[in-house]
């Protein structure tokens, strides 16, 4: 039985590339089933093309999320200190919805500014699978900017003036847009402002709007207007493809060599999506 859905699945695989800019929507595949080496090949070839893949019309429980997940890596234990699932300890709920009044999931409400998960950690995650089954009526869209076009489209003396260092990542309590102050940051780490893919040897531009603080060994007023500038130039639409989620969707990117933002969206509709992501190497 398993070889004969395995062989329909590889036969049935397709895909549309969703943007100019990144993104391609696999077609044909049922997460419920198990996936074989090719088709794992299939799947990570696709992956480091596009950065970012989408699958409709899965009807996932948090096992089969999780065996998906493991076919890629392994999946990162959630670090907030609550636990979202009593039998995953990597699955993480991102909602707005409330019970007796306590927030059920992590990253509440609204807009949210761009940037790459676990961005402030030593390690931070290599992917992110996140799979929607409450979705608003309008906003609450994941916007994804191709992190290797930035870098291959800046100026030649900005490359240079980022060329070997580093930057600061942060991350202070729950806000979703970025804070002037990080003194009371719960984590933060120095990664390369360049970063290169470790499976396809590509250069990406590694900071972000929400948690990179400061460039090493600029002063302060260079440095914060050098991001700024860094930050307008990866987020210009023509880099960006903009998910408009349906239930059922599951989204799987790349943070090595993308970014993602949240558009606002009405506090009184509900948005309920369950994230898992699967470790990643020191960015180099
Ligand atoms: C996330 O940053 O992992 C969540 C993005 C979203 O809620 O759209």
């Amino acid at each position: 039985m398993a070889t004969t859905t395995l062989r329909m699945q590889a036969d049935s695989f397709g895909l549309r590339p969703l943007a100019p800019a990144l993104g391609a929507e696999i077609l044909g595949i049922d997460l419920r089933d198990p996936i074989d080496d090719a088709l794992k090949q299939t799947f990570l070839d696709a992956w480091h093309r596009h950065l970012v893949l989408l699958l409709r019309n899965q009807t996932l429980d948090e096992d089969a999320q999780v065996r998906f997940a493991e076919s890629f890596g392994v999946p990162a234990k959630v670090t907030s200190g609550r636990a979202f699932s009593v039998k995953h300890p990597s699955v993480m709920l991102v909602s707005n919805i409330r019970e007796d009044g306590k927030p059920i999931g992590a990253l509440p409400d609204g807009e949210m500014h761009f940037h790459t998960d676990q961005c402030h950690q030593e390690t931070p995650a290599k992917a992110t699978l996140l799979y929607a089954i409450e979705i608003p009526s309008k906003g609450g869209n994941t916007l994804f900017a191709n992190a290797y076009a930035a870098y291959e489209t800046l100026p030649e003396d900005i490359r240079q003036r980022i060329a070997g260092r580093r930057a600061l990542n942060a991350y202070t309590s729950d806000t979703m847009l970025r804070s002037a102050n990080y003194d009371d940051a719960k984590s933060s780490y120095w990664h390369p402002v360049v970063r290169t893919h470790p499976a396809t040897g590509r250069k990406a531009l590694y900071v972000n709007r929400l948690m990179t603080r400061e460039i090493e060994g600029l002063p302060r007023d260079e440095s914060d207007a050098l991001l700024q500038k860094l930050f307008d130039h990866q987020e210009q639409p023509k880099l960006v493809y903009e998910h408009v989620w349906r239930p059922g969707d599951i989204l799987m990117w790349d943070n090595r060599c993308t970014l993602h933002a949240r558009s606002d969206f009405s506090a009184g509709e509900r948005r309920l999506l369950r994230r898992v992501t699967i470790l990643g190497e020191k960015p180099v």
